[in-house]
This record gives structure tokens, sequence and C-alpha cells, in this order.
């Protein structure tokens, strides 16, 4: 069944801010409440156009803090939440894991106990209704070989602080719902890219150093292998698993499109010369620079998705080439919020890593 009172955690955030979007063109949808703390990776300038709409709120609030979720909840009443709020980025676990443990696993559970106590109180049928949808990583699986997948039974083996507190905050969502009864569905997703992600990760990363002339940094040899899936795909996977996944359901969101780090970042480089300022032919090839490789870096993801495919009624349409093109196109066209992130703490952490002009 459709939602209709969505409440989604970490919305301003890149994924979170196409859910809204998504949720929004959906006639179903009767409100929608953004919670979000606006850490560096939440951006209000991504929902301009959503926050016009009626249905909209945003509440500037963090998940680890018991009392502004307990009254987000009674204020709100949802009949779901889309929790996305969590630090996101492996390198920043690595440096600074406190805020991952804070965040993710801290603040999973915090508003685990709140939503709890909250479906506990409501009526019968809204109870059956209600859904909490944790949007996991295929990182909680772990590193693969050259071949092979992860399944829906396969066995939690994170490798860093960031895949290690998402895999505690899966087992905590778990625990509520064999403990509690809460009608809990977990979706893993793989590598999203796509317009409005913040450019730590490597594709805005790469667009940015790329535009303004500088090196394009690849850890290591480039031959670890990620998964891709275009933003509006994830954001369509999720609400189906909103709509039909079944309490206890876990969903491989992948986009099935796997790619070398130095493959993506070739292509990139050919689609900036094709749509971006004119450059001569192979200046942004000559930037790569292989750098120092990121410490326990996983060689390869990849989830066997067509039980989810069949079951939420859904698959990814875009294909790498075109929605790389999108995402290029957006950056390009949007320097407004590119240079509000160009400031400030971005800026701080772009001059401690590599430099900035
Ligand atoms: P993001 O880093 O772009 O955004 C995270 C958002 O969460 C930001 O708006 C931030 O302000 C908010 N936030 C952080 N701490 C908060 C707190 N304590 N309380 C409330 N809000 C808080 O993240 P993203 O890339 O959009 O990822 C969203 C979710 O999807 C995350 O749970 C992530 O683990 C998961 N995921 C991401 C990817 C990917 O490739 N980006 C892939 C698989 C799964
Ligand atoms: O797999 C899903 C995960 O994908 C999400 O759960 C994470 O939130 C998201 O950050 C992403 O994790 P990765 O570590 O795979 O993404 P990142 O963009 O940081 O890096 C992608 C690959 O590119 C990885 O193998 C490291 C490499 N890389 C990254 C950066 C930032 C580089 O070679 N150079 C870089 O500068």
């Amino acid at each position: 069944m459709a939602p209709s009172r969505i409440l989604v955690t970490g919305g301003a955030g890149f994924i979170g801010s196409t859910v809204i979007a998504t949720l929004l063109k959906k006639s179903s949808t009767q409100a929608v409440l953004n919670f979000d703390a606006l850490t560096y990776a939440g951006n209000l300038l991504s929902l301009q156009e959503e926050a016009k709409d009626p249905r909209y709120t945003f509440q500037r609030a963090s998940v680890q803090n018991l009392e502004e979720v307990q009254r987000a909840l009674e204020d709100f009443q949802p009949d779901c939440i889309l929790h996305l709020a969590a630090e996101t980025h492996v390198d920043r676990s690595l440096n600074h894991p406190q805020t991952f443990l804070e965040t993710n696993v801290l603040g999973t559970g915090i508003l685990l106990q709140a939503t709890s106590a909250y479906w506990e109180s409501l009526p019968l049928e809204k109870a059956d209704a209600f859904r909490f949808l944790h949007v996991s990583t295929d990182e909680v699986f772990g590193s693969l070989g050259d071949s092979g997948q992860f399944h829906q039974d396969s066995p939690y083996a994170p490798t860093s602080p960031y895949s290690a507190s998402k895999s505690a905050a899966d087992h905590l969502v778990r625990s509520w719902e064999k403990s509690f009864g809460l009608p809990c569905i977990i979706t893993h997703g793989s590598n999203c890219y796509g317009p409005k992600q913040f450019p730590e990760k490597l594709i805005p990363l790469m667009i940015l150093q790329a535009l303004n002339g500088d090196s394009l940094p690849v850890y290591g040899d480039g031959q670890q292998i990620r998964d891709w899936i275009y933003v509006q795909d994830q954001a369509d996977a999720i609400y189906q698993a909103a709509c039909l996944g079944k309490p206890g359901g876990t969903y491989f969101t992948g986009g099935s499109q796997e790619q070398t780090n130095l493959l993506v970042v070739e292509t990139l480089c050919r689609t900036l010369e094709e749509i971006g300022p004119f450059v001569e032919s192979g200046f942004y090839k000559k930037k790569i620079k292989f750098v120092q490789d990121r410490p326990g870096h996983d060689y390869r993801y990849s989830m066997d998705c067509r039980k989810t495919q069949l079951d939420l009624d859904w698959k990814p349409h875009y294909a790498f080439a075109d929605g790389l093109r999108e995402t290029v196109r957006w950056y390009l066209n949007n320097p407004a919020w590119v240079k509000s992130i160009q400031t400030g703490e971005y800026r701080q952490w772009m001059d401690e890593n590599y430099g900035w002009r």
C-alpha cells in the first residue's frame, strides 16, 4: 500500500532529496516531513522546488535527540518512516569514526526506540499498515573477489568503520522487529551517483576537480569494482520497497552495472570533453593521478538483485553513460549549488586532502 504521511530522515542529503522529490510526485502522498540535522552533507538548496509544495515541511533536528524525534512523531503522525540519515563517507569514517558511531548506531537506536513507542500507541489498523524502512548498503557484506555475488542470506562482514556502523544499525533494526514486532524493511543500495551529491564521493569529486583543472586522484591502481546506480533509480526502489516491501524483508537495490574505478573516471573524462567547456582532446585523462590507496580498500561489491526486482516490480532504467551525462550536465548548470558547498567545511576538507585553487 502506498504510504501517505512520510517522515524522511536525512532528506536534505543526496539520496534523501531525490526520495522527497519522488514522494511529492505521487498523488497518494499527503504530507512529507524532512527530518534532517543539516550536517556538512545536508543542503536545503537541493530541495528548492519541493519546498514550494504545501505538503512538504522541514524540521532541523537530529535522530540522536530522543525528545526531538518523539515530538516529530507525535506532531506529524507518520504512517511510514524512511530512515536515510547517516554519516556516509568511508574515508571520513577512517579519520573520524566517532560521528559514525553516534549517528549511524546510536541515532538509529534512538529513532527505533521512539518509533516503536509511537507505533505501539497506534490503533490496530494503522499499526498494521505502518512501515519503518531502513536504508542500508551493500558494503555491510564485505568485499568480493572477481566472481560471486551477495545474496539475501549472505553473512555480514563489514570492513570499515562506516560499513560496521551501518551493519550495527541493520542489527538494531532487526532486533526491534523481532523483540517488539515493529514492521521493518531494509534496503541495501549499491554505489549511487547523480545530481546533488556532496563532492567527497568519487563521481562529483572528479567532476569538480576536472572543471577546476585539478588532478583526478584515483586510489591505488583504480581496479576496484563498484556497482553503480543512478539516484532516481535508487529513489524509485526505496519508494517501491515502502509500498510493496514485506515487514522483515531485505531488498537489494543495486544498479547491476559494475565498473572499475579507473573506467568510471575515464568515461567521465570523455563525457566532460563532449558536453563541458571546450578543451583539447585527452585534456582530462592526462589529469588522472594514481594516489595512495584507501586503507582496507574493499575490492568489489555485487548483489544479486533479481528477487528484489520481482518482489518490488522495479528495475533500474538508467544506463551508466546516460546517468553520467545527466549528472555532469547538472553540475555544469548549477553553479549556485556548487558554490554553496565550496565554502566552509567542504573547502577546508578539500584543502586538507587534495588542495584547492
Ligand atoms: P548524504 O551523506 O548525502 O546525506 C546524509 C543526510 O543525513 C544529510 O542530509 C545529513 O544532514 C543527514 N544527517 C546526518 N546526521 C544526521 C542526524 N544525526 N540526524 C538527522 N539527519 C542527519 O547521504 P546519502 O548518500 O544520500 O545516503 C543516504 C543513505 O543511503 C545513508 O543511510 C547511506 O548509508 C545509504 N546509502 C548510500 C549510498 C550512496 O552511494 N550514496 C549507497 C547505499 C546506501
Ligand atoms: O556501496 C555503497 C556505498 O557507496 C555507500 O554505502 C556509501 O555511503 C558511499 O559513499 C559509497 O561508498 P564508496 O566508498 O564505494 O564510495 P566513494 O565514492 O567514496 O568511492 C568509490 C570508489 O572510488 C572507491 O573504490 C574508492 C574510489 N575513490 C574514491 C575517491 C573519493 C578514488 O579512487 N578516489 C577518490 O578520490
